[in-house]
């Protein structure tokens, strides 16, 4: 392997050795920290143990100094600022009529470069449709797909179906979430677009349905591209109908380009927020036990 620790600058802290999530250090006799060979091949290359090295030692083959790190910025936010930050986000459903520029979107991306990840961030996709025109065109296709959600939850045979195949948590989102939403009419197009909002663009997460950890990945990069847009003073929501859509209808995947063999997890809509939320929003989303 070429990863390499430059003993001549190395400060013999032992910061890497205590951080490394794969323990792929060892420390000699002359209390050298190098690679243990038989365990290399486990390194995650999250680069901890190059951002916490302080005389720059420590050199992992697939990254680069140069490249794959900046500077530790002074002011970090604070608990309040981070409170107000994340309670000041809301699900944005109404939004101007403005496009997004190609750069701002490359700005709400770049979050994701600091997300954390469970195995391999490489096999994530991202897709990117900046043109409502495209959106719209899949719309008809992801209403007729929900009217056949009442079907399917109306027929036994289809309800075995789709628990066996699908498993429960999914049923029970069709069945108890998806179902009276759609039997009541709720999407259908002469009401307008309550699926994708009149959003100007929309950001779908997918990967290769064989790919380590893509559910938690996708939606943990979901929340970043949520926040980060938040902090640019878009609006985002987090939007399961079209990646259910995109998995079950070979148009709606045709006309967005997923792959294949990929699934879509998740997706997000961005645009600039029509309206503003006077007061936040606090719940009880959660029930906590502890135990000490
Ligand atoms: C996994 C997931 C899927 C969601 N799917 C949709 C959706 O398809 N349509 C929608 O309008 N909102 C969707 N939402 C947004 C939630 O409904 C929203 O977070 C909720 O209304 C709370 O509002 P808030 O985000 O302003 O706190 C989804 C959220 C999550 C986490």
């Amino acid at each position: 392997m070429g990863n390499f620790i430059n003993t001549e600058i190395c400060l013999k802290c032992k910061n890497c050795f205590e951080i490394c999530p794969c323990h792929i250090f060892g420390i000699n006799t002359n209390n050298e920290i190098y690679f243990i060979p038989e365990r290399e091949h486990i390194c995650v290359k999250c680069g901890q143990c190059m951002a916490i090295c302080s005389s720059s030692a420590v050199k992992i083959e697939s990254l680069s100094y140069e490249k794959d790190f900046t500077e530790m910025p002074e002011n970090i936010v604070d608990f309040d600022k981070f409170n107000n930050f994340i309670s000041t986000r809301r699900s944005i459903r109404n939004f101007k009529n403005k496009e997004i520029s190609k750069d701002v979107i490359n700005k709400i991306l770049s979050s994701i470069h600091y997300a954390p990840y469970g195995s391999s961030p490489e096999k994530m996709n991202i897709t990117v449709v900046n043109n409502r025109k495209i959106i719209e065109s899949s719309l008809p296709l992801i209403a007729d797909f929900l009217d056949n959600i009442v079907k399917w939850v109306d027929s036994p045979f289809m309800s075995f179906m789709i628990k066996r195949k699908k498993g429960i948590e999914t049923f029970n989102t069709i069945k108890n979430h998806l179902y009276p939403i759609s039997k009541a009419g709720n999407y259908k197009l002469k009401f307008g677009d309550r699926i994708t909002r009149n959003a100007p663009a929309i950001i779908i997460i997918h990967a290769d349905k064989g790919a380590e950890e893509h559910t938690h990945n996708a939606l943990i990069y979901a929340t970043y591209i949520m926040l980060s847009a938040h902090s640019l003073g878009l609006g985002a929501t987090v939007i399961g109908l079209v990646p259910a859509a995109i998995n079950k209808v070979k148009e709606v995947r045709e006309i967005y380009k997923i792959p294949e063999e990929n699934e879509a997890v998740i997706s997000v809509i961005i645009g600039y927020p029509k309206y503003k939320f006077k007061r936040i929003i606090k719940r009880n989303l959660q029930k906590i036990d502890w135990i000490e």
